[in-house]
């Protein structure tokens, strides 16, 4: 129930909550940025540096988007703070026995705050001792109440069935939480001060990509037809392009695949034909060359290609392109992640799908 919260003029909700995150994650940041020695100010943590210093292991559970925005929260924080971290499904988590380790900080990610599997892992985590923290929106929630500690999202409340506000403000708390232990172990203050400033960029360019509103719109009529759409990245575009296909998948009931860049010769380039587009995520980092070669293959096989970047490709490696600025490279999946959501709505407004409220879908699951 959307209670006091109305579209606001917008269409639907989806479109309200993509368009709102200029500010909900201006609010993810409130007060969290310090100036003078570049670091996070995340006191709900509960942890002293001493503490901080002695994890060896992080472990992010959540899931379906919540969990895709752990593992992008599990690649910031073991690139800021070297800290070795992965995520993983709650659902899986709680039901395979997990081995819990006194050195390992546990991170519990949710929207709600009321999804059973992740309730339900926090609470055996709990049983057997280990710390764990919670990324959570709904202030007071189950989750956030069972929790040692953690960071509120402040995202406000997210009414449509696809998360996208609450996902984008999950990857921006962890950047904190990566920037905050960083600096309490070897992020050096001008890299903390990189982050910081790459943060803080962060509200003024989702409004400059929910600007082109139009522009995505076109190219989600264009491909939504389509009976199927591949998405793929490497590394940091990797979780990106599996929370894209999520969105689509979710919203549009286009069947969407999301595979690693380097895995698609394994396998799934066996699919790859005019009847299979591919959506790209190339972000402008080491890795831009050998995913510009994987858009060169696609391409040879008679693949579309809709690239989510910084710039053109030099070739004509790409059909059509969408171009997003760039932060810091640590940050720019949080951007790249922003197009994906207007053309996963935009395709299910093609489609005339009920957007917000897609079909054997609920908001949050609070059953088994
Ligand atoms: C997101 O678009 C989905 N509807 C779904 O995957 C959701 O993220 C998941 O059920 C977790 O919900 P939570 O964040 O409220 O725990």
């Amino acid at each position: 129930d959307a209670g006091h919260y109305d579209t606001g003029g917008y269409e639907h909700y989806l479109l309200k909550e993509i368009s709102d995150q200029p500010e909900s994650v201006a609010r993810t940041l409130r007060g969290r940025l310090d100036d003078r020695f570049h670091i996070a100010h995340l006191g709900g943590l509960n942890l002293d540096p001493r503490e901080t210093r002695a994890f060896r292991r992080v472990k992010i559970i959540g899931c379906g988007s919540a969990y895709y925005a752990g593992q992008i929260g599990a690649q910031l924080i073991e690139e800021l703070a070297r800290i070795p971290a992965d995520a993983e499904p709650a659902s899986e988590f709680r039901y395979r026995s997990p081995v819990v380790e006194h050195d390992t900080l546990y991170v519990a990610v949710s929207q709600s705050g009321e999804t059973y599997d992740t309730l339900a892992a926090v609470q055996e985590l709990k049983r057997k001792g280990g710390r764990v923290l919670g990324v959570v929106n709904a202030v007071g929630s189950a989750i956030a109440r069972e929790v040692d500690g953690g960071v509120y999202l402040h995202a406000g409340p997210e009414v449509s069935v696809a998360s996208t506000k609450a996902f984008t403000s999950t990857a921006v708390a962890f950047a904190l939480i990566a920037l905050h232990f960083g600096r309490v172990r070897d992020l050096s203050p001008s890299d903390g001060r990189r982050i910081a400033d790459g943060l803080r960029r962060l509200p003024e360019q989702i409004e400059r990509i929910v600007e082109q509103g139009d522009a995505i719109a076109a190219l989600a009529r264009k491909y939504a037809p389509h009976p199927g759409m591949m998405f793929v990245g490497r590394v940091r575009g990797y979780p990106v392009a599996r929370e894209g296909a999520q969105k689509l998948k979710e919203i549009s009931y286009v069947h969407a695949e999301a595979y690693p860049a380097s895995e698609l010769k394994h396998g799934p380039l066996a699919l790859i034909g005019p009847d299979m587009p591919t959506v790209a995520v190339v972000p402008d980092d080491e890795l831009l060359d050998k995913n510009l070669t994987t858009l060169g293959e696609i391409r040879a096989r008679g693949g579309k290609v809709l690239m989510i970047g910084h710039r053109e490709p030099d070739a004509k490696l790409a059909e059509d392109v969408i171009v997003v600025p760039k932060n810091e490279v640590e940050l720019d999946p949080i951007l790249l992640g922003i197009p994906l959501q207007l053309f996963a709505y935009h395709a299910a407004v093609a489609l005339e799908r009920d957007v917000d409220k897609p079909r054997n879908l609920a908001k949050s699951v609070t059953v088994e």
